[in-house]
């Protein structure tokens, strides 16, 4: 299973170089597998057994299966659809020395800069079109090498290589073509939704690198790519859902954006889409909201965030025992400050599911005196409290725009997904009890 997964999860990634184009991605794979869609601005009819999803600004994503009414709870996954990356202020150019054509850009959330440079760059997103009364959203990928942006040659800045830092208005421009060439931009975006220039109504453009993602290493130990940081755990959760046999419980699978800007809005994990969404399915099985409360009690999450491997040349910087490797199973998070959201109880449940699933487990916490990053759980709990665990996939050069996992860890987040998904819990006053999923999907 490990050549064909690694391979289906480069391909995906390459398919979605922006949140909108992974959530429809996702959406294709959960509509191939029999999944329907749901709209939030429609009623909804459910029947106990079936597949559905919503999706919220075409970005972030549920799908879930619809329990009977006496279902003991949720089993939700959630991971994120974002990356760090440039975004176009403006669907035009500007002109730089009177002799190029320039992109206008805006950082989006905290990606390393450097490995931005001298890579060819192309740029997609989406634009808004003007048809009849109606503004109608569309996808954009340009799937073209157009955008670079130069380094200054070592001859002219000789501090390159010592403490180099990096001006986002000036250093991380790129250059888009001779300054003649700089109209051709929005004809080329118009061009390629099928559009007329004058129909673009308004546009939200981001770059990507168009390095193509590769499995390396002596023994292919290791794949790398741009966005592995939420990707892998996103194509995995899906996976891992659409593969996962009838359980009592109903398993829920949520892909948030933004992630990498602070989850703030309304298709974040700082919104109200998942409360929403589990109110509508409970109130769709006739269940009243304490009747939804006591179900959310003996309900459990996942939220599902890359985590950081030692690195070959600097191991200092990983805690000297709980140091993640690649390859080497999932890496369950703890942060004594809750930035993650693992606690003795929920990494006992999901370890444990790991377990019976033979899947490998790990643990990471930060260096002591680190501060270390944030991710969805312990944001998505303040809108939903739920027990909660904290995991991810070991990588190397997080939020670079080409990052580094192992070939293995793939294959294992989709199993224990599938087992997890098909899992319920039941508590009583002396713990939690773990009950296994009946038939296959
Ligand atoms: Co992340």
């Amino acid at each position: 299973m490990e050549h064909n997964v690694n391979q289906e999860l480069l391909d995906f990634i390459a398919a979605s170089p922006t949140a909108w184009h992974a959530v429809e991605n996702l959406a294709r794979m959960l509509q191939e597998a029999g999944c329907r869609e749901l709209r939030e601005y429609e009623d909804w009819t459910l029947r106990p057994g079936e597949r559905v999803f919503v999706r919220r600004n075409g970005s972030a994503l549920i799908a879930f299966r619809v329990p009977e009414a006496d279902f003991p709870g949720f089993m939700l996954m959630a991971a994120h659809a974002d990356s760090p990356c440039f975004k176009l202020k403006e669907l035009k150019t500007v002109s730089a020395a009177g002799l190029y054509a320039q992109l206008s850009v805006e950082r989006y959330g905290g990606m390393l800069m450097a490995p931005w440079l001298d890579r060819p760059l192309s740029a997609a997103g989406r634009v808004v079109v003007r048809e009849g009364d109606r503004m109608v959203p569309r996808l954009v990928d340009l799937k073209k090498d157009l955008f670079l942006i130069p380094n200054v040659a070592i001859h002219m800045d000789r501090g390159a290589n010592e403490n180099k830092s990096y001006d986002m208005k000036t250093d991380l421009l790129p250059l888009a073509g001779s300054v003649e060439s700089g109209k051709r931009l929005p004809a080329l975006v118009a061009e390629s939704v099928g559009a007329r220039e004058e129909d673009i109504v308004s546009a939200e453009l981001q770059l990507y690198p168009r390095t193509p993602g590769t499995v390396w290493g002596l023994e292919e130990e290791y794949l790398s790519s741009p966005r592995l940081d939420d990707l892998q755990c996103a194509f995995a959760c899906t996976q891992g859902f659409l593969r996962a046999g009838k359980g009592e419980s109903a398993p829920v699978l949520c892909v948030f954006d933004n992630e990498e800007v602070g989850s703030g809005t309304k298709q974040g994990a700082d919104s109200d889409f998942l409360a929403d969404t589990l109110l509508r399915l409970c109130a769709a099985l006739g269940l009243d909201e304490a009747a939804c409360r006591r179900r959310l009690a003996q309900s459990f999450m996942v939220s599902a965030d890359n985590a950081h491997a030692v690195h070959p040349n600097h191991p200092e910087y990983a805690d000297k025992s709980d140091r993640p490797e690649m390859n080497k199973g999932i890496v369950v998070k703890f942060n004594a400050s809750q930035r993650y959201t693992s606690d003795a109880v929920s990494a006992a449940v999901f370890e444990e599911i790991c377990r019976r699933a033979g899947v490998p487990t790990q643990r990471f916490t930060n260096r002591a005196d680190l501060a270390g990053g944030s991710t969805l759980g312990n944001i998505s709990t303040s809108h939903v409290s739920l027990n909660t665990v904290d995991i991810g996939l070991a990588q190397l050069a997080m939020h670079s725009c080409y990052e580094t996992a192992g070939t293995k860890d793939t294959a294992w987040l989709i199993r224990a997904a599938e087992r997890f998904f098909a899992s319920s819990l039941r508590r009583d006053e002396r713990g939690i009890r773990i009950i296994d999923g009946g038939e296959s999907a």
